[in-house]
């Protein structure tokens, strides 16, 4: 039996298999065109199990997947313990996490009404600040929420900055830098380390400069 590989289905999805095809791992049928989630590979004992970015450090930290790929975003919000190691910054899907107000606003409340969806990492940025603020959790479209004055400013990913610009809004501060990731479960990093190992080193080989 191969390893058992969790990826981020969308965007990271379609930037791993180009990568993991590189490194041998090769779906024995089209990801996107199947409703499957869990695939076996062509030549390998390896299989791919395709789920929500937010379930990736799940499956991972409980051994239910050796290996996991998932933006920086989702290991940073995730709260379910130390199950699993960092292990390669895999370069593509580069954001960064920032806070953003509509423009020229000025945030004095007390607390601040923050909208966002990562809320750990809003909480604990905040907290760092010493500021007190009232986080408004969301799902989508955080950018909506100042506009509607539901929120005072957001936490959200920023990429080009057309979103914020499109609906009014200034980033502000950047909270964390993101691309994706690979993480390790803690166990088969130890039992399966030949494996993991090489699978890490293919993947390394295979990287784009700096994504
Ligand atoms: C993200 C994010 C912003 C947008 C930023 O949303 O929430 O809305 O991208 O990108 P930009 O700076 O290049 O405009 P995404 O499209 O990933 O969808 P989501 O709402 O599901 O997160």
């Amino acid at each position: 039996m191969g390893l058992t590989i969790a990826l981020n289905r969308g965007r990271i999805l379609e930037q791993c298999l180009p990568l993991l095809e590189a490194a041998g791992i090769r779906p024995v049928e089209d990801t996107g065109a199947s409703r499957k989630l869990v695939f076996k590979t062509i030549e390998g004992e390896h299989q791919l199990v395709i789920m929500r970015g937010s379930d990736v450090p799940t499956y991972v930290a409980y051994g239910a997947a050796d290996v996991g790929i998932t933006g920086k975003d989702t290991l940073l919000e995730y709260r379910g313990g130390a199950g699993f190691y960092e292990r390669l910054d895999l370069g593509f899907g580069r954001c960064r996490i920032m806070s953003a107000a509509p423009v020229g606003a000025e945030l004095h409340q007390t607390p601040l009404r923050v909208a966002t969806k990562f809320v750990n990492i809003a909480e604990e940025y905040y907290a760092s600040q010493g500021r007190h603020v009232s986080i408004i959790k969301l799902a989508g479209a955080m950018e909506l929420a100042p506009l509607m004055n539901l929120a005072d400013c957001i936490v959200d990913i920023v990429d080009t900055g057309n979103t914020l610009k499109a609906n009014g809004l200034e980033p502000l501060e950047t909270i964390a830098h993101i691309s994706a990731r690979l993480i390790v479960n803690h166990a088969s990093m130890k039992t399966r380390f030949d494996e993991v190992q090489l699978l890490i080193d293919q993947l390394r080989q295979n990287l784009p400069e700096n994504g």
